[in-house]
């Protein structure tokens, strides 16, 4: 399937593994692009420079398709090495950044100058059209479903996609809720040119996590993950555990005077405990209410061919039967 996304990034298929901490290693993203998609290594992850490069590196050395690196930008107190971590990914020849969690312009620059492709992830058309003002090459639009962070607007994307497409002149892939073949032709048809997914490609053979955070996503349904720190508008979708409910707990006993500090416990460092030693209930994961869809734990090559094979015969037989009926 060519759309203007598998153009722009050189690729076969018009699909994207979004960063995802702890999650995101090289063994993930050489998968999901040998199988013709976009994989994306998660550069705070490694946390410095020097891992980031090592990491493009095994990489490199599992793929010699395209590949990206993810680089998010949280508010934190003490900011990781970020101009460092932008050098490293030119250095190591990377073609394609996803930015996320604030504005890239700032390092848009250096990575034009590099010709690197920047994809910009964001959960509202303004902040869409803001990317596309600055220069950012195509948009990830994460829609409320989605696992991680959806921001403060709520909005599906069945209102979102479209609403994007009305306003948008570059390219755009749907996030948030995608899983299969019936979500990449709704995508298409709302006006996206792909889909990118995170939670999905989590239930996989490839993802380098422990076997534990799988089958927590297939034993999950739609109705099981929570929204917290919306108190402190930094709202995060995850997998529902007793960390999350006690969490939860304490936003409802402190209301408008919760801090950061007071959930400290639940979500600070938690990610390798859980993604690497399967201990399920040691904090809070992101995770998107996709869940609901997976049952199973293929290999990203069986995944994506799937999904394309039942994408075309949706659109041969389904909808061109609808249409013609
Ligand atoms: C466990 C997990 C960790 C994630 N970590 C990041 C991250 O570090 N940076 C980022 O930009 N997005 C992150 N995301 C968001 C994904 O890249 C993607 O946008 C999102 O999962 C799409 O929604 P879906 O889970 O419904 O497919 C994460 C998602 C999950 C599930």
């Amino acid at each position: 399937m060519k759309t203007r996304i598998t153009e722009l990034f050189g690729i076969q298929h018009p699909i994207i593994q979004g960063g995802m901490h702890f999650v995101g290693y090289a063994e993930l993203a050489a998968a999901v692009s040998n199988a013709g998609g976009l994989g994306i290594i998660t550069g705070l992850t490694q946390g410095t420079p020097e891992k980031i490069a090592n990491e493009i590196q095994r990489c490199k050395s599992m793929t010699d398709k395209p590949f990206g690196v993810n680089m998010t930008f949280l508010p934190t107190l003490t900011p990781p090495d970020y101009p460092a971590m932008f050098h490293a990914i030119i250095d190591g020849g990377v073609k394609i950044v996803e930015t996320a969690g604030n504005n890239p312009q700032q390092w848009l620059p250096m990575l034009k100058e590099a010709n690197v492709k920047v994809i910009h992830k964001c959960t509202a058309v303004r902040h869409a059209l803001k990317a596309q003002k600055i220069g950012c090459d195509a948009v990830s639009v994460d829609g409320f479903e989605c696992g991680g962070h959806p921001g403060e607007d709520d909005i599906p994307n069945f209102i979102l996609l479209p609403r994007a497409a009305d306003e948008l002149t570059i390219p755009f892939v749907a996030s948030g809720g995608m899983a299969d073949a019936r979500s990449l032709v709704a995508a298409l048809a709302l006006g996206a040119e792909g889909i990118n997914m995170g939670t999905r490609f989590i239930a996989t053979q490839e993802a380098p996590v422990h076997e534990k955070v799988k089958q927590a996503i297939i034993a999950a349904n739609e109705l099981d993950t929570r929204l917290i720190m919306r108190p402190l508008r930094n709202t995060e979708r995850v997998l529902n555990n007793v960390a999350v409910s006690r969490l939860l707990e304490k936003e409802k006993a402190l209301g408008d005077a919760l801090e950061f500090k007071d959930i400290i416990d639940e979500v600070a460092g938690v990610y390798p405990k859980i993604m690497l030693d399967g201990d399920m209930d040691a904090g809070a994961w992101s995770c998107g209410m996709v869940a609901g869809l997976i049952d199973d734990a293929p290999s990203v090559k069986v995944l994506i061919d799937r999904i394309m094979t039942d994408a075309d015969a949706l659109i041969a037989e389904r909808l061109s039967g609808l249409a013609n009926g």
